[in-house]
């Protein structure tokens, strides 16, 4: 039986509503929006001068027009790019097909180079709490650079030193657990994630980097370690599981009692949940 009306999951859209509208584009995140998502993830690269944008991949290839690495591109460059083209699929389809997406975004702003700071103004404007889970990406190679600049910006909005953890509607999620010491060193009640892709022995019992409180496992490993989200709660930690499409899925999570679910289907996942 699932837990799901017994407690509440929130539904997080990973890279927006991105199996309905090119990945990190404001059609995404404007229509994970409207969907009724209760938060936003995004990753953020920064540009060769200096600004965040939300991109996945260390190239723009897969998801523009263009080519190269973020981090040598500068941000007019990005700028000039379309991020809707027909290289701008989610990466579970394939290459060769064209894009079959629920919204098509007509704004040519819809569909160009997101910057983190414009996907903050969207939130502020949406009219409700929408929370917001900022992934850094490869923050190893800028030294600090990124988690400085991240939370240089979150300041500006007034978010990077919320009272309390709970009271946060942004957290700052990584693989990186030092860049994750990084954003807490300067900000201790910002939430931090601690994502996973395997599960070290040393975290097997549910234990996670110290000052962490959320996990962030794959569902691959919600799947193949019976046990792990009952430990990982056991030891006082949140869990938030990506990525979540498939319905069989969503219902696992949910009888395992998770606290959140990165899907990039919100509205099925939504309806799933009764909610
Ligand atoms: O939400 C966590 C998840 O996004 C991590 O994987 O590769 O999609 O950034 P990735
Ligand atoms: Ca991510």
């Amino acid at each position: 039986m699932t837990h799901a009306r017994q407690h509440h999951i929130q539904v997080v859209a990973h890279r927006g509503a991105s199996e309905a509208a090119p990945e990190h584009t404001l059609a995404a995140y404007r229509t994970a929006i409207e969907d009724g998502a209760d938060a936003l993830e995004c990753d953020v690269r920064l540009t060769a001068d200096g600004h965040l944008v939300c991109v996945h991949d260390r190239r723009v290839n897969r998801t523009s027009n263009g080519r190269g690495a973020v981090s040598a591109l500068e941000l007019a460059d990005l700028a000039a790019l379309d991020f809707g083209s027909r290289h701008s699929r989610a990466p579970w389809r394939g290459r060769d097909e064209e894009p079959d997406w629920v919204v098509r975004p007509e704004d040519p702003e819809d569909t160009s180079v997101l910057t983190l700071e414009r996907l903050l103004e969207l939130v502020s404007d949406a009219g409700r709490r929408v929370e917001l889970a900022i992934e850094t990406k490869h923050p190893t190679r800028w030294a600090g650079q990124v988690e400085e600049r991240l939370l240089a910006l979150l300041k500006r909005f007034g978010l990077d030193a919320p009272p309390a953890p709970t009271e946060s509607p942004v957290r700052v999620m990584s693989f990186s657990a030092r860049s994750l010491h990084r954003v807490r060193a300067a900000s201790p009640t910002l939430p931090t994630v601690y994502l996973m892709q395997f599960v070290s022995p040393r975290l097997r019992d549910g234990r996670l980097p110290a000052g962490v409180r959320i996990a962030g496992p794959s569902i691959r490993i919600v799947r193949g370690h019976p046990g792990y989200v009952e430990r990982l709660k056991a030891a006082g930690h949140q869990v938030h599981v990506w990525t979540v499409n498939d319905p069989e899925d969503v219902a696992l999570c949910a009888d395992l009692g998770v606290d959140a679910i990165i899907t990039n289907r919100p509205g099925p996942v939504l309806r799933q949940l009764g909610r």
